[in-house]
């Protein structure tokens, strides 16, 4: 047992977070490229579908305050990264965090969790960016030669299985996987002009919504009351149960920000960085979100949210048309980004999990040209298409809800446990009031994975018992820290 609980020392870490070199990864990255891939992983589907068919269904015109509270909790998350982030800069993350303060199994859970997160969470936006792009060409009139989600039948270990395949989704990841590959500049320039455009359109419906209210403030007021709207009698439909419900939904919106520690070894100064990037990124979303949802249900009924595109159709209830249009592309670049910076993310954790040798040696692998690790970007890639391509999308959107939050509980544990055990080590940024911030980030977390659905924990289940039998059949055997061991126990029992 103590050897499954055994720690990667952070004197180790930080020697391998130094290297330069050909086998290390490219340091390009400054404080606005980090903010800038933070806001690219967290603005997309969530604020461009979820706001509306929240507020609809759970939540009426206090999503605002849904959304205030999720992004409370992710602060909390967000602060307790930011720390680790600035002390451990490595491209492992959560991962790394893990392994340097509650042992190897530990780490090994998170780094499977992380895998739910990042390709997973591709997986789901590669959907939802499908269904945009029908959209933007069915409002254009143009009619497909074939049909994007056509149906396959096949037999599986003797079984017949019938799915419907997203081509759209399937080829969105093929394309950026292909990006990634090219190199981390490049990667950051395609996320800069794709967050450029997002952010305009999400300024540009603001802009709108709040010249609307100018004109029709009576309008707004009669969508605002009531602003908790009564619950029906069911737990999470109205009322503050429904609020609670609508913070578990749109907690989606903010997943992300975290993926840009797992660009801290190409970032140029991690240690100053990090920081301004994690949560720089995640402050100025929860302002747009909170601003947007307020709007949003000023300008439509909350009731008529329930809609594929509710900000679009937001911007149609304005009456401006070419709004629709805007919001139409701005989701469709935002989506981009977001798969990614998520494959971005995954690639990394891969990498650092390769190098600690829990992962199979090709996963550590830099392109001799671009110094990408291209081999797992190519394989995750492929795997994220497939879950596009096959798994319906809430179910995936739930997934990766519960990877993420178990992240976050097992980061804000982490800050808690390493001031306790090493509490001299540098720490260039500290997250204030520990344990009170770790205590409510996991609180929060906590809160959220248990609001999640019966299904979804079953697949989480599945997914971490795979990810035990591949630890016990292959990554304990190959890791460096035990292999570390067992030479300690040799030696000890030679000079005995
Ligand atoms: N936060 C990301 C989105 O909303 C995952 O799409």
């Amino acid at each position: 047992m103590s050897k499954l609980l055994a720690t990667k020392p952070i004197s180790t870490i930080m020697v391998e977070a130094a290297g330069e070199g050909e086998h290390t990864l490219k340091r390009a990255l400054g404080p606005v490229n980090l903010t800038t891939l933070g806001i690219g992983a967290i603005i997309g589907a969530g604020i461009f579908v979820l706001t509306g068919t929240a507020a609809a269904q759970f939540a009426g015109p206090a999503i605002v305050i849904s959304f205030i509270i999720a992004g409370i909790g992710c602060v909390f998350a967000g602060l307790c990264y930011a720390e680790f982030a600035s002390m451990i800069p490595i491209a492992g993350s959560a991962y790394t965090y893990g392994y340097a303060t509650m042992g190897e199994i530990i780490a090994w859970i998170i780094g499977w969790a992380l895998v739910l997160e990042y390709a997973f969470g591709a997986a789901t936006v590669a959907v939802g960016w499908s269904g945009f792009v029908t959209n933007l060409l069915e409002f254009f009139g143009i009619k497909l030669p074939f049909d994007p989600t056509p149906h396959i039948a096949f037999s599986l270990f003797g079984h017949p299985v019938s799915a419907q395949v997203d081509i759209f989704a399937l080829a969105a990841i093929i394309v950026i996987t292909a990006i990634l590959v090219v190199g981390v500049k490049e990667s950051a320039n395609f996320t800069s002009a794709a967050v450029m455009i997002k952010v305009s359109v999400v300024l540009i419906f603001i802009g709108l919504a709040a010249w609307f209210a100018f004109g029709h403030w009576h309008v707004m007021k009669a969508n605002w009351h009531p602003f908790i709207p009564e619950n029906t009698g069911h737990f999470g439909h109205f009322g503050w149960s429904g609020i609670m419900r609508g913070a578990g939904v749109v907690f989606f919106s903010y997943i992300g920000f975290d993926a840009v520690s797992t660009a801290a070894q190409e970032a140029k100064n991690p240690q100053k960085d990090m920081p301004v990037g994690i949560l720089g990124s995640l402050i100025i979303c929860t302002v747009l979100y909170i601003i947007v949802a307020g709007l949003l249900t000023g300008v439509k009924p909350y009731t008529t949210l329930n809609v594929p595109a509710p900000v679009a159709d937001g911007a149609a209830a304005i009456g401006v048309n070419w709004g629709v249009v805007m919001i139409d592309f701005g989701a469709i670049a935002g989506l981009a980004s977001v798969m990614l910076v998520m494959l971005l993310g995954q690639s990394r954790v891969l990498y650092t999990m390769s190098h600690d040798g829990l992962i199979w040696q090709w996963a550590g692998k830099l392109h001799p040209k671009f110094c990408t690790p291209y081999i797992t970007s190519i394989v995750v890639g492929c795997f994220a298409a497939l879950l596009a391509a096959f798994l319906p999308i809430g179910l995936l959107g739930e997934l990766v809800s519960l990877g993420t939050l178990l992240a976050f509980t097992i980061v804000c544990l982490g800050v808690w446990i390493m001031r306790v055990k090493q509490p001299d080590v540098p720490r260039p940024f500290r997250t204030p009031w520990v344990p009170l911030v770790p205590i409510c980030g996991m609180i929060v977390s906590v809160s959220l994975m248990v609001s999640l659905d019966m299904p979804a924990w079953i697949g989480f289940g599945g997914w971490l018992i795979i990810g035990l039998i591949i630890y016990f059949s292959y990554s304990r055997r190959h890791s460096k820290v035990q292999r570390a061991i067992r030479a300690g126990e040799q030696s000890s029992a030679i000079s005995k």
